[in-house]
């Protein structure tokens, strides 16, 4: 197993996409501290883990509030020895644009958003620093930190803030020996997250519960050129490849894009109308 005896705090872990990064880390050895200020999806996923034959445990924490992750980063490094992996991917999202926004909530986003990366990752740090082991942080972007997407100012100004937040780190943790990279995922499928909140045996308002949403979904997913959305799961994989030592080592300051191909995409090409036939086009 690629991750056997590495402990793991992953912040966010709902039964979507942090909720499968934790299960899919855990599936290869780590043992993992889920974290987050709803302590039913906290609980849910630790005990989901330790059912299924892992080891794990849960906090309740505010990443907004430091006292609280030192606490949490302690607690780990109590129960399972130390702290070797960090995957910060604790949001809120409020879909506003720039004239909407009201500034206590965009203060509220980027207080979640990047002050709770920023934390986490600086105590995390702390903490492998003093082990003297290395380590592996990863950021959970989107590829809305890479486009121009109206109507979500906080969110995608934040993200894109991550992504330089990633190199900087990245810079300054590597005499240690730690690497720091991030992942972008994109529009998800739910059906998965649906599962695993009734595997975990929880309430789980998905994000793309309403028909609007799911509607929404299915028109990004034929635009995508592998035409199909990414599940939490793939996300999952591609985290233990980062955090994985032997495939990963040299990786540091990277952004694992796991999208289908939608960042790539050239913005005039629509996938739906087939391959670019050039011949048809008038000549100039
Ligand atoms: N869902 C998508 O389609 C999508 C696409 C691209 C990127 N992402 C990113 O992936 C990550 C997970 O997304 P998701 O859709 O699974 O999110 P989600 O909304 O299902 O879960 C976010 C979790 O963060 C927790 N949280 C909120 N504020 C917190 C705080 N102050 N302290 C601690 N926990 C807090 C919530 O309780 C929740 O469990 C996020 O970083 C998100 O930006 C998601």
């Amino acid at each position: 197993m690629k991750l056997e005896g590495k402990v793991a705090v992953v912040t966010g872990t709902s039964p979507n996409i942090m909720g499968g990064i934790a299960e899919e880390l855990a599936a290869e050895g780590a043992k993992v501290v889920a974290v987050d200020a709803n302590p039913v999806f906290a609980e849910a996923c630790a005990r989901s883990i330790s059912n299924g034959g892992g080891s794990a445990i849960h906090a309740e924490c505010d990443v907004t509030r430091e006292p609280q992750v030192i606490e949490t980063i302690a607690k780990a490094s109590e129960a399972f020895g130390g702290v070797d992996i960090l995957v910060n991917g604790a949001v809120r999202q409020n879909r506003k644009s720039l004239l909407a926004m009201p500034v206590d909530e965009w203060r509220a986003q980027v207080d979640i958003i990047l002050t709770g990366a920023f934390l986490f990752s600086k105590h995390a740090a702390l903490q492998m620093i003093e082990q003297g082991r290395g380590g592996s942080i990863i950021n959970i972007i989107s590829t809305e930190a890479h486009q121009g997407n109206p109507g979500n100012i906080g969110y995608t100004t934040c993200k894109s803030g991550l992504i330089n937040f990633t190199r900087s780190v990245a810079m300054e943790l590597s005499e240690h020996g730690i690497r720091v990279n991030s992942l972008t995922p994109t529009a998800t499928d739910v059906h998965e997250g649906r599962e695993r909140a009734d595997r975990w045996g929880i309430e789980w308002l998905s994000p793309a519960g309403t028909a609007n949403l799911t509607g929404l979904l299915e028109k990004r997913r034929q635009i995508v050129p592998l035409q199909k959305l990414p599940r939490p799961s793939d996300y999952g994989k591609a985290a233990v490849f980062l955090c994985s030592d032997s495939d990963a080592g040299m990786i540091t300051g990277f952004d694992l894009r796991v999208d289908g191909g939608n960042f790539s995409r050239y913005w005039g090409w629509n996938p739906l109308d087939g391959p670019n036939d050039w011949k048809d086009l008038p000549r100039q």
